[in-house]
This record gives C-alpha cells, sequence and structure tokens, in this order.
C-alpha cells in the first residue's frame, strides 16, 4: 500500500473555508486559530475529499456548502506526495444529487486507497460510554484494514434489516424466509466474530506498551471482545436464532447475534469505563488510536494520514508535552488542531513543524 501525503489543499464553497491554497509539510502540521474560524472545517473537508464522506454525523452536502457561495458546487483539490515521490493530483466536485472524484484530471469511479485516521479526543467519552460508539470506532477501524470485513458486515447488517422487516410483519408464513435469513446471518457471524478476535489479538503487542510510550507511565492497555457468539459453528449460531425467533417476533427485533457484541477497553487489566479518570479514559482512547496506527504500519508497511482535532479538555500541560514529543518522534504526516493556548504553545514550539492560521475562514 502507497503512503500517501497531503502536500497542497483548496476548498472552495466549503463552509466558511475561502479558496485559499493551503500547503502542508510531511510531518507535523499545527491548524491553530480561535474558536469558530475554521480549523475543523479544514480537516472536514481534506476527509470529505478521501473518504467521500464527513466525520461529522448526519452532514452532507446541503451542510457543507458555504452559505454565501454563489453556484451550488464544491470543489475540493489536492495534490499528494505519494511513497515514491512521486505526486499525483486528486479532486472532487460535489453537487447536491451528484459527486464527481478526478485523479489526475481523469474522472474515477474507485477512490484511490489515501486512508486516513480522525482522531477527536471528545469521541472518548462516547467510547467509553456507549456501546454503539465502541462498535462502531471497531467496525469502523477493522474495516480500514480488511475489505473482506467491511463488505461481510454490509451482508450482515442488510440480512439483519430484512430479518427485522419480517418479524415487524409478524405472521408465521414469513418464517421460511426468516430461516433463509438465518443461515446467512449465522454464516456472517462466525466470520465477523473471527476478524474481531483476530484484529484483538493482533493488536494486543501494540497496545501494552504504547501508553508508556506516549504518557511515560507504567500503564497497560487490553481489549477484550464481549459475544455471546464466540466459539460456536455456523449451525449452532443459527439455532440460536432459531431458537429465538418466538421472542423476536413479539419485540420485531433480532435480540441476539454480533450485532450486540461489545468491547471492554482494559487499564491495567481493569474496565476502563469503571476505572479511570477522564483524562485517563482520553489518554486510553488515543493510546488505542495510536496503537492502531502501529498496527497499520506493521501490516502494511505505510502511515495513514492522522488528523487530530482539538486535543483539549482534561489532558495536563505534562501530557500535552509527551504527545507532542511522541508525534515528533512519530514518522506518519499529522494534521492537529488547537484553539487551546496552552497546546498552541507547545505545537508552536515544535521545529520543523508547518503552522497554518486561520482567520475568518482564511489562511494567514
Ligand atoms: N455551510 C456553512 N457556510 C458558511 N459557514 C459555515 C458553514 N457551516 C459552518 N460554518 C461556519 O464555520 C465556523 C466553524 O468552523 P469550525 O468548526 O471549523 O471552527 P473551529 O476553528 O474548528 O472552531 P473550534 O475551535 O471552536 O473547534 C463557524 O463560524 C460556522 O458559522
Ligand atoms: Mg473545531
Amino acid at each position: 500500500m502507497l503512503s500517501y501525503k497531503l502536500q497542497k489543499f483548496q476548498a472552495t464553497n466549503f463552509r466558511n473555508l475561502f479558496p485559499d491554497i493551503i500547503e502542508f509539510g510531511p510531518k507535523i502540521n499545527c491548524i491553530l486559530g480561535e474558536n469558530g474560524n475554521g480549523k475543523t472545517n479544514i480537516l472536514e473537508a481534506i476527509y470529505v475529499l478521501t473518504n467521500k464522506k464527513s466525520f461529522r454525523k448526519n452532514t452532507s452536502f446541503p451542510q457543507y456548502l458555504g452559505i454565501d457561495g454563489g453556484k451550488p458546487e464544491i470543489i475540493l483539490s489536492s495534490v499528494f506526495e505519494t511513497g515514491e515521490d512521486d505526486l499525483v493530483s486528486y479532486s472532487a466536485k460535489l453537487e447536491e444529487k451528484k459527486a464527481q472524484f478526478f485523479l489526475e484530471g481523469k474522472a474515477i469511479k474507485k477512490k484511490p486507497e489515501i486512508k486516513m485516521i480522525f482522531i477527536n479526543p471528545f469521541d472518548s467519552y462516547g467510547f467509553h460510554n456507549v456501546p454503539s460508539s465502541r462498535r462502531t470506532w471497531f467496525d469502523h477501524h477493522i474495516s480500514l484494514i480488511d475489505p473482506v470485513y467491511k463488505k461481510t458486515l454490509n451482508k450482515y447488517t442488510s440480512g439483519l434489516r430484512s430479518r427485522n422487516f419480517l418479524l415487524a410483519k409478524k405472521p408465521p408464513q414469513y418464517r421460511d424466509q426468516i430461516k433463509a435469513y438465518d443461515r446467512e446471518l449465522a454464516s456472517n457471524s462466525v466470520y465477523l466474530t473471527s476478524a474481531r478476535l483476530k484484529f484483538i489479538s493482533e493488536m494486543v503487542p501494540f497496545c501494552e506498551s504504547i501508553f508508556k510510550k506516549i504518557f511515560a507511565e507504567e500503564h497497560e492497555l487490553g481489549i477484550e471482545l464481549s459475544t455471546k457468539i464466540q466459539g460456536l459453528d455456523e449451525q449452532q449460531v443459527f439455532d440460536l436464532l432459531q431458537s429465538n425467533l418466538e421472542k423476536d417476533e413479539m419485540r420485531c427485533v433480532t435480540s441476539y447475534g454480533v450485532h450486540k457484541d461489545d468491547y471492554v477497553l482494559l487499564f491495567d487489566g481493569l474496565n476502563s469505563f469503571d476505572y479511570c479518570s477522564l483524562g485517563q479514559q482520553k489518554m486510553s482512547y488515543l493510546s488505542l488510536l495510536f496503537a492502531y496506527i502501529e498496527l497499520f504500519r506493521y501490516k502494511f508497511s505505510s502511515f495513514p494520514i492522522v488528523l487530530i482535532d482539538d486535543v483539549s479538555g482534561e489532558l495536563d500541560k505534562f501530557r500535552w508535552k509527551k504527545l507532542v514529543e511522541f508525534l515528533e518522534q512519530s514518522e506518519f504526516q499529522v494534521l492537529i488542531t488547537t484553539a487551546n493556548e496552552k497546546f498552541k504553545e507547545e505545537l508552536e514550539q515544535i521545529q520543523n513543524a508547518k503552522k497554518i492560521y486561520v482567520e475568518s475562514g482564511r489562511i494567514s
């Protein structure tokens, strides 16, 4: 897999951003500015170009479109440097009902494999408190490195939706159809569970040491999967689904399956949700993401581009300093934003880092 690094970017008609060309360095890029000036919008525009969707929930073209813009059209243009020192231009034209993507000026259907990790430390709260956020986190990050997982998960989700639709209709004549769905769900469940366990076992070696590496404290992170499917074969999962059919019919929803799996993040062997302070939860969450980046490098010998949006909040000055040192020693390209004065001071001291100042959507 190629390592992509963003060299230049320009957004036209995207939220409050002016179409200034932003130049990025190969390592740390600090995007600085006061609240509400467009720092996150820059990250979002870059993310939309490479992922065809935003990291903000329930957001699409109408929200992206600059309210002051004339033409209802957004242009996102970029130049990426690939691991082989080559430059490649990649752009998008977004309209209300249409999105076109261009590589070296030619329209393309399949997007280039520019992998990007978005880190918003505020997501730590959802990750620790909401099981569905944890599931989404794991599904998203496993999918990034395992396309078969992504495909299987899509099949599972669509099978589940159809099953629930039939359950809501209630009459027993749909049972044969549900049986067919259960065969497929069982087979996909077994694959998804084994892929989740494999991912966790691959993450473990990186998780064990990452906290110390970033924050210079002896704490060990671990991950556990909590599932009712583990150790069951296809037939047994099928039997489990069928044995719950009557209950499911009453509830109009499928009560067992990998969609109910959960994950536990362990901090020195203890559930981080029960045991950790907010600051420790945030550090654990950041560490988990950096362990993932190390796993990514191990698997593909390349790095994703890392976007970090606003690391203010519960981290104290010592931890920020450590985080900055860790980023300085890392090889990946990072775009990091902050409005926090103290963290800004830390970032401004980094030599060889590119500093990008944003004011009212303009790059200064
Ligand atoms: N569609 C839009 N058109 C024009 N301006 C928009 C649009 N959507 C959002 N904005 C403006 O973008 C600004 C917010 O930008 P952004 O979230 O990037 O700020 P930020 O610099 O990250 O701030 P903070 O430090 O508070 O996170 C707001 O001023 C908002 O009014
Ligand atoms: Mg912001």
